[in-house]
């Protein structure tokens, strides 16, 4: 009956250290200003929000580092600097996170 609350606790347990590499509030904020603007529904990047992927796949994504498709590095549209907070912020509120978000802001 109550199976999910254990794994909500794994879940949680595992997005503690993923949060402390970098500040959510902050990713939340470079996500806006940086990614935001091609990626609203109707902008050539189509809708970009944490729920796209999973906490994994964001995982998996920034370590790769290409965006479009892989056809440039991600730090051509934002700065290196930046990176690590936006990843947390994705991955704080990807689909199967303890506080899936779909506005990003
Ligand atoms: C100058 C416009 C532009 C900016 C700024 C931008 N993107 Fe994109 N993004 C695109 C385009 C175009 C695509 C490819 C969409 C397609 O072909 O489906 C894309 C694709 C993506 C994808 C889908 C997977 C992939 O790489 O093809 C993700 C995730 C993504 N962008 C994340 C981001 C993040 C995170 C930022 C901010 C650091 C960002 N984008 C900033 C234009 C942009």
């Amino acid at each position: 009956m109550r199976t999910a609350v254990p794994l909500l606790a794994l879940l949680a347990l595992l997005a503690a250290p993923l949060a402390a590499e970098g500040s959510d509030t902050k990713g939340k904020y470079f996500f806006k200003k940086s990614c935001k603007s091609c990626h609203v529904v109707g902008q050539p990047g189509g809708e970009v929000t944490p729920l796209i992927k999973t906490q994994a796949q964001w995982k998996t994504y920034f370590a790769a580092g290409k965006h479009k498709k892989g056809s440039e590095p991600l730090t051509k549209v934002g700065k290196p600097e930046q990176m690590n907070d936006i990843q947390t912020f994705l991955t704080a509120h990807a689909s199967d996170s303890p506080q899936p978000m779909t506005c990003g802001g």
